[in-house]
């Protein structure tokens, strides 16, 4: 197989703003792969944790991002579109906490964890096609990306997006506090040296404070019949 022939659709932005929920309908819509590089950053901070390495020990994060033991499997979950198996464990649910999201970010902006994940994150470019999730796909993974849509939304709608989330969890939690880990998430991805979080210069930028999925997902579909017939 070629893999300049495997279309890829990049689909970035910031923590909340509905990204997973865009992949994966989209991914159902054309019968394409999903990759969600977050999950990819949870669990090398998840398995640091299991391993009792520090998140601020490079090389030896590096060396687990190069030897991850990670498989993903489809589920019919479009909240949890992917079971996540660390060393043959399902890990899923734990990589959705809100602890994992920030040990995500701490370990995110290192050089060499992102570069030990690399190749793992092109093993993902089959075909028919990819649908790939994250900060960087459009602007770093894949920069040859078909289509690249940034999605965005204020953080004061992603934390009340997350809060009305876990409230229908029954898990509590303080508004305030979600907002201010998601802006302090925000700053720390958009202003690493590495591989930060913004537009591509080619994305389409569709800010969905105002949206719903519905109107979202309609948003996306034309911009990839635009691009892909
Ligand atoms: O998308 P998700 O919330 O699962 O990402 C968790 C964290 O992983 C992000 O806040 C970011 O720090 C990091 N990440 C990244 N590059 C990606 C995807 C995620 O740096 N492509």
């Amino acid at each position: 197989m070629v893999p300049d022939e495997v279309p890829v659709i990049a689909i970035d932005g910031p923590g909340g703003s509905g990204k997973g929920v865009i992949t994966h309908k989209l991914a159902v819509h054309l019968g394409f792969h999903i990759l969600d590089s977050g999950a990819l950053y949870r669990v090398i901070g998840f398995a640091a944790r299991n391993h009792s390495i520090d998140l601020d020990d490079e090389p030896a994060l590096a060396e687990l991002a190069r030897t991850l033991d990670v498989h993903f499997e489809p589920t019919r979950d479009p909240e949890s579109p992917l079971r996540v198996l660390l060393e043959g464990t399902d890990v899923t649910q734990a990589l959705r906490t809100d602890e994992a999201a920030s040990d995500a970010s701490r370990v995110a902006p290192l050089a060499q964890v992102r570069e030990g994940i690399g190749a793992l994150q092109h093993s993902f470019k089959q075909l028919p096609g990819l649908v790939a999730d994250g900060r960087d796909m459009g602007t770093v993974v894949f920069t040859d990306a078909v289509l690249k849509i940034y999605l965005t939304a204020s953080a004061q709608a992603r934390a009340e997006r997350r809060y009305n989330q876990l409230i229908d969890k029954d898990i509590s939690v303080s508004l305030h506090d979600l907002f201010e880990s998601i802006q302090a998430r925000d700053e720390r991805d958009m202003k690493r040296a590495v591989a930060p979080l913004k537009p591509a210069q080619d994305a389409y930028v569709i800010d969905s404070t105002d949206l719903d999925i519905d109107q979202v997902f309609a948003l996306v579909l034309s911009a990839v019949k635009e691009k892909l017939g």
